[in-house]
């Protein structure tokens, strides 16, 4: 028997216990006379104490020892361990496995490079945080393997070499060494066989499923990742996002240990856009967009356009200190953020002031004061633009830069909400009537709105929601098209040809011709939902081996070449560079 006891699960109750410990040697400290071991597995770490230290074998950081001894309690208590209250008297030790010295200390803290800790994963997992990080993110699977089983879904797995898509820029594909020439590509998501699911008569289904998308990477994006998946039949909008807030809840309670009150409230888009300048608002603080361009224009600038939007963010409290380098600054962030630029106006000793009043008269002063409800010491941040869009993803960023510095976000709160009703289509900037789709061709539009898509397509909302969490995209879905009719359209209005929509989608919407029930569902982000209980803002500290940023795995550090006999088996030839 290797061990009676996990070392992290020692308390103050154990006192007196015999116990049996295996571990990996995480600090070892020699005072001469005393001998003092930290001992880590994965439920944490107890420190082992021998008074005879000459009588024991050698170790050193990170050798796989095996510890008997009894439990007592410690005379000076460690409040930084859960099991801070005891140790360990050693009586035997017993060296299992040796190891060399490890390229970087294995602790939380640690300064080491992340690409070196990527490229040690096996290390780098040691550490107590990414172990905790693994369990939030095994604790949100299985309260979704619990809830979803309990509420009738159906866990079905779907194909990962699948037919690659018409506007699948950004598919990972996997030649086939039985149809030379021919290709697979990994799924994007399992959209299509969801949604053939619920043709197929599965009226509830879920899966954990593998993702992978071939594009720019971020701090909360991996070229491989995981959602939790899932498609219903025959229900509204509102039972589904019922549905799915249950989840959340029950996820939230087990995996952080946080109570979420349901229902959570729905915004639509364009309010979204128009008070956050997002359509992920951090919704933790205030800060949101004012739109003065009515106000503005009847000053004397004559630098607005008459299709220019102006619009603006009141930072409370900072106008005294907010000097000329910090807007240079914010200048060159605006610029970061596709802005020309911001103007800056500070409300002082009851005043506004700044180089811009000069065109504003002061009747307009006053009604700016009274709209935006300033009060002494703020300062009102804005700028203009003939893009709706462009204006408020600049503002919205801002927005969330201002929020940080200036300490507003509360560390530990999580703020959930829907945002709903999306368009239908977004316009191709540049591109007069060209348009892709906002989440994917097989939402369907609101029933309301289904005459404006042969007159005025960008009008078109959709029933499609996303759920947010402290800025995140944490999941996303929609009600499908369930009409052979309607999907046909929309294929058409996203600009393929016939050829390409049966070529590439005859498969999918002749299942539509055998009835189709109303369907819909959603995808929760499972790297976004436990980066966020985890309270991390990089992905791969969710991940157990994740990519870089390049998209290399650094501990295998594939990709790689492969040999020219793999390549003549599947038929490529690689073109000289
Ligand atoms: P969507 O593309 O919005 O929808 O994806 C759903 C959720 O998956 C997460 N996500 C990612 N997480 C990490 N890295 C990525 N590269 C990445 N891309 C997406 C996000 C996102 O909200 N089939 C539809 C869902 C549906 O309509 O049911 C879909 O995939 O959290």
């Amino acid at each position: 028997m290797y061990r009676n006891h996990y070392n992290g699960t020692l308390r103050k109750a154990d006192v007196g216990t015999k116990v049996t410990l295996v571990g990996w040697v995480a600090q070892r400290r020699n005072l001469g006379s005393l001998l003092f071991l930290d001992l880590r597995d994965t439920t944490g770490i107890v420190q082992c104490v021998s008074a005879n230290p000459d009588d024991l074998p050698d170790v050193r950081n990170e050798y796989v020892v095996q510890v008997e001894g009894a439990v007592q309690a410690k005379d000076v208590p460690n409040p930084n361990l859960p099991t801070g209250e005891v140790e360990v008297n050693i009586e035997k030790l017993t060296v299992i496995n040796k190891a060399q010295t490890t390229p970087f200390i294995i602790a939380d803290k640690t300064d080491a490079l992340e690409e070196t800790r990527l490229q040690y994963r096996y290390l780098d997992l040691r550490r107590p945080i990414l172990q905790r990080n693994l369990r939030i993110r095994n604790k949100i699977c299985h309260a979704a393997r619990e809830y979803f089983e309990e509420n009738n879904f159906l866990e079905v797995e779907t194909p990962m070499l699948n037919l690659s898509s018409p506007e699948g820029a950004k598919e990972y594909l996997v030649p086939s060494r039985l149809h030379h020439g021919s290709f697979y590509a990994l799924p994007q998501s399992p959209q299509v066989w969801k949604q053939m699911l619920m043709i197929a008569g599965v009226d509830r289904y879920y899966q954990i499923a593998r993702c992978f998308r071939d594009e720019d990477l971020r701090a909360d994006r991996q070229p491989e990742f995981t959602q939790i998946d899932l498609e219903t039949s025959f229900l509204s909008q509102d039972e589904i996002l019922t549905i799915m807030e249950g989840f959340l809840k029950k996820a939230f309670k087990e995996a952080a240990d946080v109570d979420i009150q349901t229902p959570l409230r729905r915004i639509p888009y364009w309010t979204a856009m128009d008070t956050y300048g997002s359509d992920k608002p951090d919704t933790r603080f205030g800060l949101e967009l004012h739109d003065v361009s009515v106000i503005l224009k009847k000053g004397t600038f004559e630098g607005f356009g008459e299709k220019d939007y102006v619009k603006g963010i009141v930072v409370p409290g900072v106008a005294a200190t907010t000097s000329r380098k910090n807007l240079d600054e914010l200048n060159l962030e605006a610029r970061k953020f596709s802005l020309k630029g911001v103007i800056a106006l500070k409300y002082l000793n009851g005043a506004l002031e700044g180089s811009f009043t000069k065109f504003l008269n002061e009747d307009i002063l006053k009604e700016l004061v009274a709209e935006l409800g300033l009060k002494e010491g703020d300062l009102f941040l804005f700028a203009s633009s003939a893009s709706r869009r462009q204006i408020d993803n600049g503002l919205g960023a801002l927005r969330t830069l201002y929020a940080r510095k200036l300490g507003l976000i509360k560390p530990g709160t999580y703020d959930l909400l829907w945002v709903v009703d999306f368009p239908m289509f977004t316009p191709v900037e540049g591109e007069e009537g060209k348009y892709v789709a906002e989440h994917h061709p097989f939402t369907r539009p609101r029933d309301e709105d289904l005459d404006k898509l042969d007159t005025k397509p960008e009008d078109v909302l959709a029933y499609a929601y996303d759920i947010v969490i402290n800025g995140y995209e944490a999941g996303g879905g929609t009600l499908r098209i369930y009409d052979h009719d309607t999907q046909w359209k929309i294929f058409k209005l996203l600009g393929l040809s016939d050829e390409d929509v049966s070529n590439k989608f005859g498969w999918f919407i002749n299942a539509f011709n055998y009835g189709a029930p109303p369907h819909g569902g959603i995808a929760f982000g499972l790297d976004r939902l436990t980066m966020i209980m985890a309270g991390t803002e990089n992905i791969r500290d969710v991940i157990a081996f994740p990519k870089n940023l390049q998209a290399v795995d650094p501990t295998s550090k594939a990709p790689r070449e492969v040999s020219p006999d793999q390549l003549e088996i599947l038929g490529l030839d690689l073109k000289e560079e």
